[in-house]
């Protein structure tokens, strides 16, 4: 039966993803690209969301996360859930259409909200990289599934910054009650943000390949972080618990000098746009897209929201368009095919 599963798992890999398929040349000859995102599917129900995302022709599809829910110890019962995903036509079809690239977040991972002590994480790598393809080779130099990709469209230099908040990731801090009494934060909370620095979301080896990448040259940087960036704590999983590591972010990029900085993220099972500001760097947008097929009751408050919630299922959709005066349109598009959140912001507007 082992036999069998791993001639199933290398089969649906020979087709589940293709990240390195060519478009060169459709990318030299337009000023656009779409870039399609989602997060959040359970493998074992229909995903209408994803005949939505191939409807748009999109360039590339990043699955940010929660891209299947295994919740395992089991590395069977991993294999036998991707297989699940890799079956579904919906996904097929997807992946027929579509250059794929992906990061995780904790379901696909280990277990619900886990971090480096996940027994299975060095296993679990294999499991994904098996699934969806090496996209930077470097990637098997090193613990964790971060890794860069790049794409040239109309001369500009497009850098893909897949980050991995798992492997790494310390013990998140008990909520300690910090919200008691706020308004808006009367719901049951799970975590408060830490007061002190001696713990980590992207670890040490991370934050230094990071800012070797702010530092390459890139006229757009598109941040794949499962946990979402930019919000205010809402006592969820978030870089909020971390304010010490959301901060050396927002330093780094200033310390860089690295323009065009747009995070997108996952895992709350609704879409929104959050927009954060500190002083002497430009608006860093997070454009969150979560649930191909989750769904929750109720969105946290957030300061940072800028448009959204949006409950219904969903996939992100980002336009660039290298014209004269560079544009990045960011959209949520329903089940249904309904764009619900359409924004354009220039690219001038993420510069130093
Ligand atoms: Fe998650």
């Amino acid at each position: 039966m082992a036999l069998r599963f791993i001639c199933l798992l290398l089969a649906a890999c020979t087709f589940a993803c293709n990240p390195t398929k060519d478009r060169t040349q459709t990318e030299s000859e337009s000023t656009v690209f779409k870039i399609a995102f989602g997060s959040c599917g359970e493998q074992y129900k229909p995903q209408p969301v994803l005949e939505r995302v191939v409807e748009q022709k999109p360039d590339l599809f990043i699955y940010l996360g929660d891209n299947i829910y295994s919740d395992t110890e089991s590395l069977d019962t991993l294999k036998k859930n991707y297989q699940i995903l890799a079956n579904r036509p919906e996904f097929q079809k997807l992946k027929a259409e579509v250059p794929i690239i992906a990061t995780w977040d904790d379901h696909d991972y280990g277990w619900n909200d886990s971090g480096r002590h996940y027994r299975l994480r060095k296993e679990s790598k294999e499991v994904f990289l098996s699934f969806f393809g090496v996209a930077d080779e470097t990637v098997k130099e090193h613990d964790g599934i971060y890794h860069t990709v790049v794409k040239e469209v109309a001369g500009k230099k497009i850098q893909f910054i897949m980050l991995d908040m798992r492997t790494f990731r310390d013990k998140l801090l008990k909520y300690n009650g910090n919200r008691q009494g706020q308004a808006g934060y009367d719901y049951e909370m799970d975590y408060s943000p830490y007061t002190t620095s001696d713990s980590t979301m992207l670890g040490e080896a991370q934050w230094k390949w990071l800012e070797a990448k702010l530092r390459e040259p890139a006229d757009l940087r598109i941040i794949g972080s499962s946990t979402q960036f930019g919000i205010t704590h809402n006592g969820y999983e978030a870089w909020a618990n971390f304010p010490h590591e959301q901060k050396r972010f927002t330093d780094l990029i200033k310390s860089t000098r690295a323009n065009g900085v747009l995070f997108i993220s996952g895992d709350v099972h609704y879409a929104e746009v959050s927009r954060l500001t500190a002083e002497g760097l430009y608006p860093i947008y997070d454009v969150t897209a979560s649930g191909i097929t989750s769904t929750w009751d109720f969105a946290t408050p957030n300061d940072n929201r800028i448009d959204g919630p949006i409950m219904e299922n969903h996939f992100g959709l980002l336009t660039l368009n290298f014209n004269d005066d560079p544009e990045i349109n960011m959209q949520i598009i329903d089940y249904t095919g309904k764009s619900r959140i359409n924004r354009t912001v220039k690219l001038k507007e993420l510069m130093f």
